[in-house]
Order: structure tokens, then C-alpha cells, then sequence
């Protein structure tokens, strides 16, 4: 089994990293503050005298303005937030990001560009949406009720989803999980996308400074969903692939005791099924057992369900909701997130879904989705999108045929080429050992391929250290954002990588 200790180190790091990493900023930032001051002082005119205190302080600005005109050279740099300060540090993720910004592939217009596998977002149908929108969109947005034919500029917003909205999306989910589950409006939150719905529950369910467990490899936007902004921190716990990534209840056990001896309170526990980007499905035990260790020890479950139409094996996806409907005691501590946008196919929508048992999580999320709500014309398009159910049908269907088809071919360009992934069982991605390829065994190594196939082949991947995976030479790749006749062109540019490296 290869593990590799000082990633491991660094990715879980102990109380006296965190001790370090507080103390050094703060100490620099008052040394800092102090020098400032003392040169202020020295370089511009003497502080105002008690008579300028007592002005107001419009005619105290304006009075500074006249007597100091050279104030303006200052060379400290405008303030920004320490928080500021650690968000603007590019991850390879959005290296990757701009350079395909910047120059984005295109078979006819832009050859040479750089082609996308980094998001894990899905256009295979995007024709059909494109079709249903040219036919009966502007009709969807302009008609309202009152049948004016206008679009109703007059409603008032509402920050978390109209009734009519929630009502429909509750109706569709369990169109998309092809089961008569029973989905209540009333326990439903409606967001601007799917990592405003993980931010909203981190914030409601732990307090700055507290952790949740995340089994890894891991979507690289949980770092930012669950940490920026909330100041709540993650505790990574590896899946491996001598257990093919596989969740362990075990691993999850030793990771929480762990914290408990740093001092570090765990408030829950986040899950993807399917998890992206290794694609596993959470079968019915292992999400029975997850409850049973949430019960145990106290914690949330948030099962963040947002590739939850996608799998396309034919094999059972089961969703927390479904344990839910045998499950009635206990259930204020789960929490489920969708991505409507991902399962209509349609990204740039960008919703996502917060379904919580727990009524006072509902009805604070309900207030913090305002500060990212989805927008009225958005939620009246998707209301008649949704309603269509001869439209609806089709395109589940034939997204399923296609996101299966896709994946059979990306996964055989892979092998021809020697490159092995996971069988994975749903979601948008590739999980592929391209460890072979890297030359040293080590994060520095598997940054230098990424690097290589950034620069050199033009694919954007992402690295499986930006996933925390703690075995060096993964990656993954979204093939949802190809069309059928890019695979042989991603091949050919990933095969000239392997001949340099073998
Ligand atoms: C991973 O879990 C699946 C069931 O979800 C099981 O069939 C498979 O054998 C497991 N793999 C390993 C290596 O444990």
C-alpha cells in the first residue's frame, strides 16, 4: 500500500500548526501596525490638537484635506482581511481555470486551445435544454400570473425559493431518484448552487473553530464551501485504493478520536454519494452504519447527494432521504444537498438544494439564503421546465444514455493508453492512477505532470492533491464537458505525455 507520511502531515495538521499559524500572523501584523505608525508620525504633520476634536467630523475631514495635501503618497497598502489574504493564493484548481479562461479549446475556432476536464459539470444535453428554451423559455419567464405576458418585475424577491418552486423541485427529486420517496416543500431551502447549500448548513451546524470530517479525495470545493467563510475547519479522512475508496466507518472512528485529542470539537461528518471524483455509491449498511456513528457520538450527517441522477451502471443509488422514510427518531442531525442544476443538465442555472429534517436548520438556512438566491426569472423557467413531464422524462433518459456512453469511451481511451481508473459507478468524472507518469513519488512530482499536461498537452486536470488525496500521482478528469469527438483529441494530447515520461 502506498501512503505517503509527510502529505499526511501536512493535510492533518495538529494543534501546534494551528498554535504557529495564528500566532505568527498575529505578531506580524502588530509589528507591522506599530511600524507603520511610528513612521506616520515622523513623515506628515502634527496630530490635530484637542480644538480640531471637537469639530464634526465632515468639516475635521475637509479641514485635514487643505493642510495636508501630501498625505496621499502613502506606501502602506490598503488593508485587506487576513481571511482575504489566505483566499487569493491560487490553488493549481484555478491555474487551470484561468488558463482555460483564457484560451479555451475549440475543435474549428481555437484548436490549440486548452481543453476543460476540471469541472465537474454536465452538457451532454445541453442541445435538448437549448431546444425546449428556443420553444417555450421566454413564454415560461414573461407568463405570470396575472397572464400580462410581461415579466413581473413587480414581485417582491424571495430570498429562499417560491412555494410554487419548492413544490415542483420536491416532486422532481424523486423523478430523479426513480423511487417514491416522499419530499416535503416544507423541509426544503433553495440556493444559488449546491456549495452555497454546504456553506449555509457548515454555518448552521458548528462554530468557528470547530471541524467536520470529510472522507477523501474530495471535490476541491468543499474546502472553500466549508471553510472560507465560516471559520469552521476540516478534519480529512483518507479513503485508499487498496480498499478500492471505499468509505470505512473504522477510518472515520480513528479520525474523530484523533480531533478529540487535539481539543478539536467535531460537529459532523460530510459525505458524497456518489462521491466525486472516485464515483462510489454509499450502499444501504454503510449509510445505516454512518447513522448509527452519528447517533453514537453526537454529530450531524450532512450527504451531499448532488450527482444523485447520474449514476449510470444500473446500479441502486440509495439516498439518505429513503433511509429517512424508515428512520423517525433521530433525524434533526441529517442534512441532504442537491444541485437541481446538475440534474436538469443545465450548469449555468446554478441551484442547489438544501433538504434538512431539522426545523430550526430550515429556518435559519431560509434566512441566510439571501445571501444567494436564486433569481425569480430563473425559478419561474425552471418551474415550467420542471412541470413539462413528457420533456423532463426524455431528457433523464437520454442523459443517461449519454453521460454511460461518454464514460465508456473516456474510460477506453484511458486504458489504451495504460492508464487504469476506478470503477466508478456515477458522477462526472475519471478517478486515474497516473502515477506511473510522475517523476518522483511525492505531491512536488505529481504537481510537475500536472504541470506538464497544463502547459505542455493543453488539459486542464485537476491533481489529486488539490482533492487531498493522500497518495501522489492521481487525478481527475470531467469528461461531461466533451463532445464524443474530443476523447481521440484529449487521447492524443495525453498520449504524448506518457512517451516523454516512459
Ligand atoms: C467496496 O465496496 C463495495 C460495496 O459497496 C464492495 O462490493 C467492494 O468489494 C468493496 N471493495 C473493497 C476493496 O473493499
Amino acid at each position: 500500500m502506498k501512503v505517503i507520511v509527510p502529505l499526511q502531515g501536512v493535510v492533518q495538521q495538529g494543534t501546534w500548526g494551528l498554535f504557529l499559524g495564528s500566532v505568527i500572523p498575529c505578531a506580524l501584523l502588530y509589528f507591522l501596525q506599530f511600524y507603520f505608525k511610528t513612521r506616520h508620525r515622523n513623515a506628515h504633520t502634527p496630530p490635530p490638537t484637542d480644538s480640531n476634536n471637537n469639530l464634526p467630523l465632515p468639516e475635521l475631514s475637509a479641514l485635514s484635506r487643505t493642510l495636508s495635501p501630501r498625505i496621499r503618497g502613502s506606501t502602506a497598502s490598503a488593508y485587506v482581511s487576513g481571511r482575504v489574504n489566505s483566499i487569493i493564493v491560487d490553488s493549481p484548481y484555478y491555474v487551470g481555470l484561468n488558463l482555460v479562461a483564457d484560451n479555451p479549446y475549440h475543435r474549428i475556432h481555437n484548436p490549440d486551445g486548452v481543453i476543460q476536464l476540471g469541472l465537474a459539470q454536465n452538457t451532454l444535453c445541453v442541445d435538448l435544454i437549448q431546444e425546449w428554451i428556443r420553444h417555450t423559455g421566454s413564454a415560461a419567464i414573461l407568463e405570470t400570473q396575472s397572464n400580462c405576458g410581461c415579466l413581473s418585475i413587480t414581485d417582491l424577491a424571495t430570498y429562499h425559493g417560491f412555494m410554487d418552486f419548492e413544490v415542483v423541485v420536491a416532486g422532481f427529486m424523486s423523478q430523479v431518484l426513480e423511487k417514491p420517496v416522499f419530499f416535503n416543500p416544507s423541509h426544503m431551502v433553495l440556493t444559488a448552487g449546491a456549495i452555497s447549500a454546504i456553506e449555509i448548513l457548515s454555518f448552521c451546524l458548528a462554530d468557528n473553530g470547530n471541524v467536520f470530517l470529510v472522507p477523501t479525495p474530495h471535490s476541491p470545493g468543499f474546502d472553500e464551501a466549508v471553510k472560507w467563510r465560516t471559520g469552521v475547519d476540516i478534519v480529512y479522512v483518507p479513503c485508499r485504493s487498496a480498499d478500492d475508496f471505499n468509505l470505512s466507518i473504522t477510518a472515520l472512528d480513528q479520525a474523530f478520536n484523533q480531533a478529540k485529542k487535539r481539543s478539536q470539537k467535531v460537529r459532523g461528518v460530510i459525505i458524497s454519494n456518489p462521491s466525486n471524483p472516485a464515483g462510489k455509491l454509499l450502499n444501504r449498511e454503510t449509510l445505516l452504519d454512518l447513522l448509527d456513528f452519528a447517533r453514537e457520538k453526537n454529530i450531524h450527517i450532512i450527504s451531499n447527494e448532488i450527482f444523485a441522477g447520474s449514476a449510470y451502471r444500473n446500479e441502486e443509488f440509495v439516498s439518505m432521504a429513503e433511509i429517512m422514510e424508515a428512520e423517525d427518531h433521530d433525524r434533526d442531525r441529517v442534512h441532504i444537498v442537491f444541485d437541481l442544476a446538475n440534474e436538469l443538465y443545465v450548469p449555468s442555472f446554478n441551484v442547489g438544494v438544501i433538504y434538512s429534517y431539522n426545523e430550526n436548520v430550515v429556518s435559519a438556512s431560509k434566512k441566510l439564503a439571501k445571501f444567494s438566491p436564486v433569481s425569480a426569472p430563473t425559478q419561474q423557467l425552471l418551474i415550467t421546465m420542471i412541470s413539462d413531464t413528457g420533456f423532463i422524462q426524455e431528457l433523464i433518459k437520454t442523459n443517461k444514455l449519454r453521460l454511460h456512453k461518454m464514460h465508456n469511451a473516456f474510460v477506453a481511451g484511458l486504458e489504451q493508453l495504460g492508464i487504469e481508473c476506478t470503477r466508478s459507478k456515477g458522477g462526472f468524472c475519471c478517478w486515474a492512477d497516473m502515477s506511473k507518469f510522475i517523476r518522483s513519488y511525492n505531491e512536488k512530482g505529481e504537481l510537475e505532470l500536472w504541470d506538464r499536461l497544463l502547459n505542455l498537452a493543453k488539459i486542464n486536470v485537476t491533481p489529486g492533491s488539490s482533492c487531498h488525496s493522500i497518495e501522489p500521482g492521481w487525478f481527475r478528469f470531467c469528461f461531461t464537458t466533451l463532445t464524443e469527438k474530443d476523447i481521440p483529441v484529449v487521447m492524443e494530447r495525453l498520449g504524448r505525455i506518457s512517451e516523454t515520461t516512459s
